[in-house]
């Protein structure tokens, strides 16, 4: 098992934090010893997660956050800086999707996924960003999606708004990476979580990745030497994607 250096106890934000890669993604943090701040909508959810990491003698904050809503983002990052004093890694996964043609695609759908894949992410990473820049370090890792660079049928939004997450983390990067932040990007193909229907996951069982394999991939990157980072990293099922 990865150890943490002694005496540091990283506060690792992990939004979308319920269920599937967000809930893996914390749990694997919290088995290195990072306090984890577990954030989403479900506050009941949530609430059991955290719990299953203080049963295990770890730190962990159940924080009810819509990443869509600025007021929520903010008012999250006052209390997580009440509570612990700031954020070192911040994970961005909350995210949602239509399987849907562009064509039947409606605009409320557009903007509930733009807000939450593209515009969410930019406020929890203005919410964090200022502190790290004083700090001069800090973890930014951005869950996008092999969708961000690939063509596929009946995922138009998605695939625009993860291309713009993509394009405004690469920026982001660029403005930062000499200020000691490191701005990661994770590309995940298929993950088999509640993103998919019951049949398909079925149906593609063996084809799928699981939610702790991107969370082993994410934390293994945190804990490469001091002197490296990882830009970005591409997870794919070994047969390509569905
Ligand atoms: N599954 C895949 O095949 C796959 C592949 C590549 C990338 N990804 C990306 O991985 C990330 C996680 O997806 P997943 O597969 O783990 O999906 P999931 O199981 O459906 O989980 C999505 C998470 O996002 C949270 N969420 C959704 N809208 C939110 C909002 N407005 N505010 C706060 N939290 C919100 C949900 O919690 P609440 O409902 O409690 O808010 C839930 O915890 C997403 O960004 C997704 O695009 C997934």
């Amino acid at each position: 098992m990865i150890e943490l250096e002694k005496n540091y106890v990283p506060v690792v934000w992990v939004t979308g934090a319920t269920k599937g890669i967000g809930l893996a993604i914390a749990n694997a943090f919290a088995v290195i010893g990072c306090k984890i701040i577990l954030s989403g909508r479900n506050k009941s959810q949530l609430e059991i997660n955290a719990g299953k990491i203080i049963d295990q003698g770890g730190y962990a904050l159940p924080l009810a956050c819509d990443i869509t809503s600025e007021i929520s983002v903010r008012s999250a990052m006052a209390t997580i800086t009440k509570k612990v004093g700031g954020v070192d890694i911040l994970v961005n996964n909350a995210g949602v999707t239509v399987f849907e043609s562009f064509e039947k695609t409606t605009v409320k759908e557009f903007d509930q996924i733009v807000d939450t894949n593209l515009r969410g992410y930019f406020l929890c990473t203005k919410a964090v960003l200022t502190s790290m820049l004083k700090q001069k370090k800090g973890y930014i890792f951005n869950i996008h999606s092999v969708a961000a660079i690939t063509t596929f049928n009946n995922s138009s939004v998605y695939s625009a708004s993860k291309a713009g997450a993509l394009a405004l983390s690469k920026c982001l990067r660029a403005e930062v990476r000499k200020k000691g932040i490191r701005v990661i990007d994770i590309l995940p193909g298929a993950v088999e979580t509640d993103m998919w229907d019951k049949p398909t996951r079925r149906k593609f069982h063996a084809k799928m990745i699981q939610p702790e394999d991107v969370a082993d991939a994410v934390v293994s990157i945190f804990c490469q030497p001091q002197r490296m980072t990882t830009d970005e990293i591409v997870l794919r099922p070994v047969e390509g994607d569905l």
